[in-house]
């Protein structure tokens, strides 16, 4: 029986609509195991409203991560650092996703010395705080040439605090997401826990002879007739209409120079997918917060004349159709909550490797620590809803 299944507790940080305790749940389910999630923080209310819609046990904070966490590394717990552990409760996995704009190619005005490149080495902050037994933290690959060195800190504070360290770019295409992503994890363990390095270097999830492809993610859904505007493309301007056309007309996937602004023209290296059309049989490129432009990204769908919708980027995002993002919401709302996921199947990957070797928390710990944190109580635990096959 599920509800019998022994419990572990996780903290996520910057959790947004919480991709990476999806790929977690899933992975625990894998195992038998539940989830107890003590403490998810996100400063964006829509996004914490997502989380705890999915999480309804979870212990959600919307505020900002480092008025919680908001000593230094090095010096002694603050009060509310003091507070929190007995809040919280014993912690099995930290995942963290801090805000990757600042380190972004994309972000051509402060990168690499945005001030909120230093949210990154304050999950190592949390660590101390908390203690878990594990910590996953996930970037774009970019992070590691951050002008204070934020990797490097965080490693070395987790590793002054006990744990061992290890980090690697990942594709994600070796985890089974279909899209050509490269994402930076930093994993640190304790105890008898294997190698990170290990752990890391043979994470699978994937399929052993292909990679996965747009038509395997979305297939299904071109021409699903849209209820709500999930379902829906947003609506092109007068000009990329006739761009799209162009796509189809022609039967190219990318537009020559000539056709796109004068912005984009000549900057083919940087841009060439701009404008473009996605191939069915081929990953999608990475989902951002623009999927919904066809200026953005090749966002445009393999068959049909429009972008892809809100439902094909979740989708994209190894999002499971049963998690609910909110059929209020707007479409920037989505934009922002799905192109900032971290895709679930590399928590799912990582999950899978990691909590068979976890402790999970004994009866009292579970009954003790029933209150949580914020607006919820944490003990009811979560397990996920049937899945379909092949997910
Ligand atoms: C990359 S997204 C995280 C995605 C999330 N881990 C997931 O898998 O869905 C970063 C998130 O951090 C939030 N954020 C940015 N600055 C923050 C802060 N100082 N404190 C708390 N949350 C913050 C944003 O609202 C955003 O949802």
């Amino acid at each position: 029986m599920e509800k019998d299944w022994p419990v572990l507790s996780v903290v996520d940080l910057f959790c947004g609509c919480g991709g990476m305790t999806i790929g977690l749940l899933e992975a625990a389910a894998d195992a038998k195991r539940r989830l107890r999630i003590p403490l998810a923080v996100d400063d964006d209310p829509t996004a914490a409203d997502t989380f705890l819609r999915n999480f309804p046990s979870a212990g959600i904070e919307c505020a900002k991560v480092e008025s919680l966490i908001d000593g230094e590394l090095g010096a002694p717990l603050t009060a509310m650092e003091s507070r929190l552990p007995r809040k919280v409760g014993p912690v099995s996995i930290l995942v963290a996703g801090p805000p990757c704009q600042g380190h972004s190619d994309l972000n051509n005005k402060t990168r690499r010395n945005d001030p909120r490149n230093a949210l990154y080495a304050r999950v190592a902050r949390a660590a101390v705080v908390l203690k878990p037994a594990v910590v996953i933290v996930e970037n774009v690959p970019q992070v590691a040439n951050d002008h204070g060195q934020v990797v490097d800190l965080t490693a070395c504070a987790l590793e002054a605090a006990g744990y061992r360290v290890h980090l690697t770019t990942l594709d994600l295409r070796k985890v089974g997401v279909p899209q050509r992503r490269k994402r930076h994890v930093l994993l640190a363990v304790s105890g008898s826990t294997p190698s990170p390095r290990e752990i890391l270097d043979g994470l699978g999830g994937g399929c052993a002879d292909h990679v996965r492809t747009v038509e395997w993610a979305i297939g299904d859904l071109e021409d699903v007739e849209p209820v709500t505007a999930f379902d829906r493309a947003s609506t092109p301007s007068p000009e990329n209409r006739e761009r799209i056309d162009k796509l189809f007309d022609e039967n190219i996937h990318d537009l020559d120079n000539d056709d796109r602004p004068p912005c984009h023209r000549d900057k083919k290296h940087t841009y060439r997918s701009m404008y473009g059309r996605l191939w069915w049989d081929q990953p999608a490129q990475t989902i951002t917060t623009g999927f919904g432009s066809m200026g953005q990204g090749r966002y445009v769908h393999p068959t049909r004349r429009r972008t892809i919708t809100p439902h094909e980027a979740a989708r994209l995002q190894t999002i499971p159709d049963y998690v609910q993002l909110g059929l209020e919401a707007k479409r920037g709302a989505w934009a922002q909550m799905i192109g900032n996921a971290v895709p679930a199947f590399l928590t799912r990957a990582l999950g899978r490797a990691l909590i068979p070797h976890l402790t999970p928390l004994n009866d009292d710990d579970v009954a003790w620590a029933a209150k949580g944190v914020g607006r919820s109580s944490g003990h009811v635990t979560a397990t996920p809803p049937a899945r379909g096959t092949g997910w």
